[in-house]
């Protein structure tokens, strides 16, 4: 990183609110931003990290139409939910928000008004698609056909999903009303436009200049060559809708604001609303209004107009008229392409893919954030699979990470007492793994500048081969009888590099990197070097090491065919809308065993933060059952609690503890988990 920066402010796209966030959301933006961002601290750079929810724009409004509720009610499901999803993957952000806020409305009105205000949002008249059946004007995703750049048949109204195109409604070829599914008529209607043609040539520089600087992604820029080729035009920034931030212009009171408008707007806000709770109101200005800082946008591709050409050029219009507020442009926006699952394109329509948080009730977040980051689609779309998924953990993540800090410790363990012995002389072996210790930091380092997240991930990993290979080739279950200085010095430098892919994984895999701490036995001071201190050889010869323990298990046939099981029972596969399969009949119902149970110990599970081990009294039998609720209860308050358990779910492994039935609870918008309980003994 160029010396100049002070801060970095990173950004990760605020996903719609009206649905779960699947594999695909993950690999596109989030998992790359949260690698980032945490290789970023520990790089010891000062970091803010923000997000939130986008809970405008037609997206919801289809959605509540289909699942026959409110817009509000959408937002009010799917906000938590996500945020609940996004903490379980373990993402780092600073914060995140929602663009309901009324701070976030306050930041709209602020920039709507301000360009009504210096004239460069203008009144225009406009043909628009009308749909005389539904009596509306046809706003983006109301209506839908297909696209004119690749020719896709599923392109909505402002959006082609498939190639990416930013489409003015009146170009889709043969349109249909999403609602009715007749065919608009065009119809003249006023409104307000964003005068984009009026930036271009500041924006192509703008681009050209950060690509010199920070080296921009070539899918990234091939895509915005071919928007300057065509031209930018003037676009609409207001809709005929109910649903969004009301637009601040007399006269056009009953229109809403566009919801992409809205929506880049909401980095700004969810970064006022982490200084405002924590009492430096003003706090967020050091990030955005300060040219010292590198901003990165991390998004999927279907993005990257909005995050190359409309946000810069909204930023650039603010700052044109406040020369004591200069917004910050992104420096990049390193955005990837697609991922599919098992070979085919996820789907909301035809209910393919899987959720974060289904995928989390079967298997770890590291695993999952080390499957997805190997194989992320960096240049090119990729395929997640199941098989893969296995492989991967079992060969990479257990076989080698796995693996390496297990025998290193446990043979300490046997043979020193579990202190780190002293490093003698060196020999040929011990200095080419030192080498590689050594080097090891800044090699992978400069993947993460880059943004080159599979590099760096496969680069951390081949530093743990390399130690397995020391491991081996330097014999140390021999050298214990015959040269014990010898055996020591192996295993002093194994115990360095077990440290070393503490920090060097930590972005990668965090709960594991916090195992691996653990069993090293340092605490938060000691593990607060940071990065570059991975290079040097830091433990001191004593030092006691805790008793190792298996740190990734592996996965076995029997969990890939519970989990295709749980799929094949979840997806409908024939386009049958999600709402059809949300009935189950009552024989559905009556297979479950609801258990009114009451608690009659609790106690936290060793090393995890969530879990709570509970004895609970089911009036013929007595169960353990072991929830993910230690983050919003103290053990203490839970006991006597009467509580609602499903008694003949299959009992589970979780941390290594059987939990033999499942607890009822349910989440509150913040995202806090409420139990439910019975009001009386019963
Ligand atoms: N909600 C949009 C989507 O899911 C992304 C919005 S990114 C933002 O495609 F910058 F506008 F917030
Ligand atoms: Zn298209």
């Amino acid at each position: 990183m160029e010396n100049k920066f002070q801060r970095i402010l990173i950004t990760a796209a605020l996903p719609y609110a009206n649905g779960h966030i699947h594999l695909g959301h993950l690999a596109g933006a989030y998992l790359p931003a949260d690698m980032y961002a945490r290789y970023q601290r520990l790089k010891k750079r000062n970091v803010l990290f923000v997000c939130g929810s986008d809970e405008h724009g037609v997206a919801i409004t289809v959605s509540a139409e289909k699942e026959k509720t409110t817009p509000k009610a959408i937002i009010d499901r799917y906000h938590p939910a996500n945020k609940a999803a996004f903490e379980a993957f373990e993402m780092s952000f600073d914060n995140y928000s929602r663009t309901s806020l009324p701070l976030h409305y306050e930041t709209t009105r602020e920039f709507f008004a301000d360009f009504y205000n210096r004239n460069i949002v203008i009144e225009k008249k406009e043909q628009q698609l009308y749909c005389e059946h539904d009596k509306m004007f046809l706003a983006d995703r109301y209506v839908e056909g297909t696209c004119p750049h690749c020719k896709s048949t599923q392109a909505r109204g402002d959006q082609c999903e498939n190639c990416g195109s930013w489409i003015n409604q009146i170009e889709l070829i043969d349109p249909k009303c999403k609602l009715c599914g007749s065919t608009p008529v065009i119809r003249e209607t006023s409104h307000l436009y964003f005068p984009l043609g009026r930036y271009q040539r500041r924006l192509e520089e703008y681009i050209k200049e950060r690509h010199e600087r920070d080296g921009w992604k070539d899918n990234v820029l091939r895509y915005n060559e071919s928007w300057f080729k065509e031209g930018l035009q003037d676009r609409a920034v207001t809709r005929d809708l109910t649903w969004g931030i009301p637009v601040p212009v007399k006269g056009f009171e009953n229109k809403v604001v566009y919801v992409w408008f809205d929506a880049v707007l909401g980095y700004i806000s969810s970064s006022k609303e982490w200084a405002l709770k924590r009492n430096t109101p003003d706090a967020w200005k050091e990030y955005w209004q300060r040219d010292d800082t590198k901003y990165i946008a991390f998004i999927g591709k279907d993005n990257i107009v909005f995050h190359c050409i409309v946000f810069p050029a909204m930023l650039m219009a603010w700052n044109d008229g406040h020369p004591d507020e200069q917004y910050v442009l992104p420096e990049n926006v390193p955005a990837n392409e697609f991922l599919n699952f098992e070979g085919q394109k996820f789907s909301k329509s035809r209910g393919w893919g899987i959720d974060v948080r289904d995928f989390l009730r079967f298997f770890s977040a590291d695993m999952l954030r080390y499957a997805l980051g190997v194989n992320l689609p960096e240049r090119s779309d990729s395929d997640f699979y199941l098989k893969d998924f296995q492989a991967r953990v079992n060969n990479e993540l257990a076989d080698i990470l796995g693996n390496f800090v297990n025998r290193t410790l446990t043979f300490i363990e046997k043979n020193f007492d579990g202190k780190l012995p002293p490093l003698g002389p060196l020999n040929e072996l011990d200095k080419g793994m030192i080498e590689q210790i050594k080097n090891a930091p800044e090699k992978i380092s400069s993947f993460y500048e880059h943004y080159r997240f599979r590099d760096a991930i496969a680069e951390t990993m081949n530093l743990a081969r390399a130690a397995n290979k020391y491991f081996n080739d330097s014999e140390p279950w021999k050298t214990a009888q015959s040269d014990r200085a010898r055996c020591a010095t192996t295993l002093n430098i194994s115990a360095q590099v077990v440290r070393a892919l503490a920090i060097l994984f930590e972005p990668i895999i965090p709960a594991t990197a916090e195992k691996i701490w653990e069993i090293l036995n340092f605490g938060t001071l000691l593990r607060s070097e940071g990065w570059d201190s991975a290079g040097e050889l830091k433990i001191e010869e004593g030092h006691q090491f805790k008793k190792p323990e298996i740190l990734i298990s592996k996965i076995e046939n029997k969990q890939i065919d519970e989990i295709v099981h749980f799929l094949e029972g979840s997806s409908s596969g024939n386009g049958e809308s999600k709402s059809a399969k949300s009935y189950i009949s009552i024989d559905d119902f009556k297979k479950a065993e609801l258990r009114v149970a009451k608690i009659l110990s609790a106690e936290r599970v060793k090393k995890s933060d969530k879990l709570v081990k509970l004895q609970v009294d089911l009036g013929s039998e007595q169960r353990q059952v072991v929830a993910g609720i230690g983050k919003h209860y103290q053990p203490e308050e839970l006991v006597g609690k009467n509580i609602v358990v499903v008694a003949n779910l299959q009992p589970a492994k979780l941390m290594g503890q059987e939990s033999q039935g499942m607890l009822l609870a349910a989440s509150d918008p913040e995202g806090n988990l409420v139990l439910v309980t019975v009001e009386k003994d019963i």
